[in-house]
């Protein structure tokens, strides 16, 4: 295939290069992969009515997010073992995301350590959090990443257990020889094996991570750090309206990427009810199906800060590394701007609700 045009097109190239077992763990979702399908099909009912003749020869497609400014409204995701993706794993992922300077959340089950990628990512970066059992190894990882010089600790509150995913129970899926969960190794928690049938993760997750979290724990958080926490994986007013009571900087919206709740609505379908709970006390966020410069003008029109995107871009770092995720970034990027110009916005400020026929 030729040079990709947009991310949709990095998907295939990225399957020729990946073993089987990788390939299915990025791809799915849960049970019968809906909330999947859904993320990206609720864009396209939504419309867009553009203003004419606005003067838009130049545009600022700058937000701002968490007080920080950055030059376009795009997070990396967080996301579980890059390293599976390419030998450069979250490094090249921080890399590409530090040469546009925009944030990227690394994740708690990354391949390389919290140190390694600050070192590879000086400007802005978070950490995801999953909350182990042990809370001493919990409470190590959030000093570890303060320490470190991450600005914002994201906790991920969708996942009491592991959605169903039958691509990695069938390939059991589990981390080859040679791979860790790096920032547990010291806690010998860094191994992800697979028993027959099952998915590694799943297994991990339900012996090390804590399936009984209630809001509380950002109260416990909040005595940890002085990072400001986010959380991630809301799909509901009255959960963000509580997140928000317990001190929450950001709020998520988010169905993990249609690979936990399978009847999970889009989450571009419950932003406008998350942003009308929180009500400006903090930033609202949004993940989920994020394709093209649309998709990203929407959510900002609904009053979402800025998207994450997820498998798009360890699409583009199995597809090409560092090299791969910028090119990804800067395709769009182009297009976010292309929509900005269509619709008659000098700025992101010009991104305002009645863009939209919904
Ligand atoms: C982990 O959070 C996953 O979605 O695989």
């Amino acid at each position: 295939m030729d040079k990709p045009l947009n991310l949709h097109e990095f998907e295939p190239l990225a399957r020729e290069k990946l073993p089987k077992m990788v390939y299915g763990y990025y791809v799915s979702g849960s049970d019968d992969e809906v909330a999947v399908n859904q993320n990206r099909e609720a864009y396209n009912r939504i419309k867009m009515r553009p203003r004419m003749m606005r003067g838009v020869t130049t545009r600022d497609t700058s937000v701002e997010v968490l007080g920080k400014r950055i030059p376009f409204p795009v997070i990396i995701a967080p996301m579980g073992f890059m390293g599976l993706a390419h030998e450069d794993g979250e490094l090249g992922m921080a890399r590409a995301a530090a040469a546009k300077g925009i944030p990227m959340i690394l994740s708690t089950a990354s391949n390389h350590t919290i140190e390694q990628v600050a070192e590879a990512k000086p400007d802005t970066k978070w950490f995801q959090l999953y909350v182990y059992k042990d809370r001493r190894v919990t409470e190590k990882l959030v000093q570890r990443a303060e320490t470190a010089g991450y600005e914002a600790l994201v906790l991920t509150v969708d996942v009491p257990v592991l959605g169903k995913r039958e691509a990695d129970m069938r390939n059991g899926f589990h981390l080859p020889e040679g791979y860790t969960i790096a920032n547990l190794v010291g806690d010998e928690m860094g191994d992800m094996r697979a028993s027959a049938g099952e998915s590694g993760l799943s297994e991990y997750m339900r012996n090390q991570w804590d399936s009984g979290l209630e809001w509380d724990i950002i109260d416990w958080l909040k005595t940890i750090t002085d990072m400001p926490i986010l959380i991630k994986g809301v799909l509901r007013g009255d959960d963000a309206q509580i997140a928000v009571e317990h001190g929450a900087r950001g709020v998520i919206v988010s169905n993990h990427g249609g690979r936990q709740l399978d009847s999970a609505p889009a989450p571009i379908d419950v932003l406008q009810e998350v942003v009308d709970a929180v009500d400006g006390r903090a930033d609202v966020l949004m993940d989920g199906g994020v394709r093209r410069g649309t998709d990203i003008a929407k959510a900002l029109c609904i009053g979402a800060k800025a998207v994450l995107i997820g498998r798009p871009m360890m699409w583009s770092l199995a597809y090409d590394g560092q090299a791969g995720v910028e090119y990804a970034l800067d395709l769009v990027a182009e297009e976010f701007d292309n929509v900005l110009a269509q619709c008659g916005c000098k700025s992101t400020d010009d991104l305002t609700p009645d863009l939209l026929m919904r």
